[in-house]
């Protein structure tokens, strides 16, 4: 029996979370939820952004569902973000994130790929020191977490049966470390599925084909920060920051995450759109419970949703899950 633990942290979080979770549970009937606390919320009643007991959970379930966390704008002493804490703490080392063009929001009909970033390094190993007229980022890259996204991206491929795999890196300026990276996630790509295409992209060029070819793309794998950046160029294409799915996926353990954040500005309005939630749910079932069925049953909700004619005059997040609700067969 799946099972989830809910974790809906700050902002609009409170309100697309719940909405997702009555949609999956809709789908699988037999899912056991527990709820659990991270964000800026918790670090103000706790002290930390994420408690231990939440951790612990996560484990016992396997699977996750995160809303969305507010960040303070200055720096605050012991303070630091959930989602990487997770991420780390969890070894997610995979973030995979889908763009697909939906009907009605997407601005254009052809795009299909999917971005896999590695999640665990890179520049986000937060290695900074400053003297105060020179401050250094260290970026590191491993032959270890290069080769396991290079097998997830196998995995994935196979799985899904996609064609190829663009790997892209900045290997021209970076040689030692993205060249690491490119031959060892190639390497096994090459030795776990043979039949893939393998090309590779500089990262600028890459961001440039984003932008005038990206129905070219079908699986893109890169390193932390440029994933990043380009899985948010990418999501554009998918109808914006509203639909874009995403799953911090380890080994046996996967947390699943709308890409967009607390909102602040609209927090507390019931107006957050929570199909990019309700997607993410849906790589769960795909990736972390091996529920192909139920993944397709909710991305053809969302489809049906948007297609329907009042699609446009759903304009609360209550309206929206009825709508997934009623489409859901
Ligand atoms: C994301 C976010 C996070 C990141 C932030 C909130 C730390 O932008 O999930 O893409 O940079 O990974
Ligand atoms: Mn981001």
């Amino acid at each position: 029996m799946p099972k989830l633990c809910v974790i809906p942290g700050d902002g609009i979080g409170q309100e697309v979370i719940p909405a997702a979770v009555t949609i999956l549970q809709a789908a699988l009937p037999n899912l056991e939820t527990v709820e659990a606390e991270a964000g800026w919320g918790c670090f103000e009643k706790h002290g930390v952004s994420v408690l231990p007991e939440t951790l612990d959970q996560i484990r016992a379930c396997g699977a996750g569902l995160f809303g969305a966390v507010s960040s303070p704008l200055r720096k605050v002493d012991g303070y630091k973000s959930a989602i990487l804490t997770l991420r780390q703490e969890l070894n997610l080392y995979a973030n995979i994130r889908p763009v697909q063009s939906w009907p009605r929001v997407s601005p254009r009909p052809d795009v299909n790929l999917i971005v896999v970033r590695e999640n665990s390094e890179g520049l986000y190993v937060s290695r900074e020191r400053s003297d105060g007229e020179t401050a250094v980022a260290q970026r590191i890259i491993t032959k270890q977490a290069s080769a396991r996204i290079g097998q997830k991206t196998a995995e994935l491929v196979r799985q899904l049966g996609r064609q190829k795999v663009t790997i892209v890196h900045k290997a021209n300026v970076l040689p030692l470390t993205d060249g690491l990276f490119r031959d060892t996630v190639r390497q096994e790509i090459e030795l776990l599925s043979p039949a893939t295409e393998i090309d590779e992209l500089l990262v600028d060029v890459a961001a440039l084909k984003m932008v005038a070819a990206p129905e070219t793309f079908d699986v893109i794998v890169t390193t932390n920060l440029f994933g990043d950046i380009l899985s948010d160029a990418a999501a554009h294409w998918g109808g914006g920051l509203g639909l874009a799915a995403s799953l911090n996926w380890g080994d046996g353990l996967a947390i699943a995450e709308p890409v967009h954040g607390s909102a602040p500005d609209i927090a507390g309005q019931g107006i957050a759109n929570p199909l990019a939630a309700v997607l993410s749910t849906a790589l769960l079932a795909r990736f972390a419970w091996g529920l192909e069925e139920v993944a397709n049953r909710l991305e053809t909700a969302v489809h049906q949703t948007l297609t329907a004619k009042n699609y446009l005059q759903l304009t609360t997040t209550r309206a929206i899950q009825e709508a997934v609700l009623v489409n859901l067969r």
